[in-house]
């Protein structure tokens, strides 16, 4: 594919992480589990937990007023707002719409979520580059939020210990002076579906107390197979996504992938060749916050001077679906 020029760029990011820090040792109060076996085996030292009333859009809403005020605009500037949650406060409506009226954007903006689990930032982004291709949105607000805290089964130690709650947002402009996502390459394979389930709780499988009582409303995981395919996945989509910028590994000056896992991480990054120095990881302070992860770490990365105007950027993401996919960006 021919490197093309760039139609959006990020403008803006933010994040908001709740205050609550659960660590490990608290972990080993709850669970069999060390703060030895966590660290070693995913890197994760501590959590964000957010408070039983903060919800998806509550966190969402403090990101996105963040996202906006470092762009310089107000909520009335708002074309299109585009969401992505696996935990939205409510099967409807849409937490996009929740957010569109608690950040005060205006009925001309149009509103929608989306749901590709830990991918979906980077399906969002690709999403709002779309719609300003089109001409039918010049400035787009994307808000990841996550409240893992309330679909995990606090007894299952496989699980319980990897996830953290927060949301990360971005303003997606036009681009102006070749700045912007340089590629974007998404795949997903709805065979692998079962490796991360919530199974009960939709509408094939209406809650039901046999099946809340089986704790079938919280996320289930095949963790070892979930770690290959992410690797693998991560891994091919960051080689692609570099291959249709026209840029080499060398040209990267950060990678900024999911956090799900520290192992994981140093797996893509060794296939991907990228060094290790050149990585952003933050997953030891707020573990895995699903799609949130990709927005709060490249907004830390801003902030810690990592990146900042020209500089190169690589994102890639793997979630339930299974999703996953690559993005380059010109800064
Ligand atoms: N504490 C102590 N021991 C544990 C814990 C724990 N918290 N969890 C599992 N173990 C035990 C297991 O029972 C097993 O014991 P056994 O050998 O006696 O049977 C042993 O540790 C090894 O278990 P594995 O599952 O093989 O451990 P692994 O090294 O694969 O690590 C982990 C598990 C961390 C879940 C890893 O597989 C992983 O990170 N997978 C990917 C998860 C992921 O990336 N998810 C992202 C998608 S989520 C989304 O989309 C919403």
């Amino acid at each position: 594919m021919k490197p093309r020029t760039p139609v959006a760029r990020i403008s803006a990011t933010a994040r908001y992480l709740p205050e609550r820090v659960m660590t490990n040792a608290d972990l080993e109060q709850m669970v069999d589990t060390s703060d030895t076996w966590i660290r070693e085996r995913t890197g994760i030292r501590e959590r964000r937990i957010a408070s039983r009333d903060t919800g998806a859009a509550e966190m969402g809403t403090r990101a996105a007023c963040a996202a906006l005020q470092k762009a310089g605009l107000s909520a009335r500037d708002i074309d299109l707002i585009i969401v992505s949650t696996a935990t939205p406060d409510r099967m409807l409506p849409t937490t996009s719409c929740e957010i569109q009226a608690a950040i005060g954007a205006s009925r001309r903006c149009f509103a929608y979520d989306l749901q590709a689990a830990c991918t979906g930032f980077l399906y969002a982004v690709t999403m709002a580059e779309g719609q300003i291709a089109a001409g039918r949105a010049e400035t787009v607000l994307i808000v990841s939020t996550e409240k893992m805290s309330t679909i995990i089964d606090w007894d299952d130690r496989a699980t319980c210990i990897l996830f953290g709650d927060g949301a990360g947002a971005a303003v997606v402009q036009p681009s102006t002076n070749g700045e912007g996502i340089l590629s974007s390459y998404h795949r997903s394979d709805g065979n692998l579906a079962e490796l991360i389930t919530r199974p009960a709780g939709g509408a094939r499988t209406p809650l039901t107390a046999d099946r809340l009582r089986r704790r079938e409303h919280m996320l289930q995981m095949a963790g070892p197979e979930v770690f290959k395919a992410a690797v693998r996945a991560m891994s091919k989509a960051s080689i692609r996504a570099l291959k249709d910028a026209g840029l080499e590994t060398g040209d990267i000056d950060l990678l900024v992938p999911h956090q799900a896992n520290a192992r994981i991480i140093e797996a893509t990054a060794r296939y991907a060749r990228v060094p290790m120095d050149r990585v952003f990881m933050n997953l030891d302070r707020y573990g895995n916050i699903s799609s949130a992860t990709i927005p709060v770490g490249l907004d830390e990365a801003r902030e810690e001077g990592r990146i900042g105007p020209g500089s190169h950027v690589l994102m890639t993401a793997f979630g339930a679906g299974l999703t996953w996919g690559a993005m380059t960006m010109r800064m």
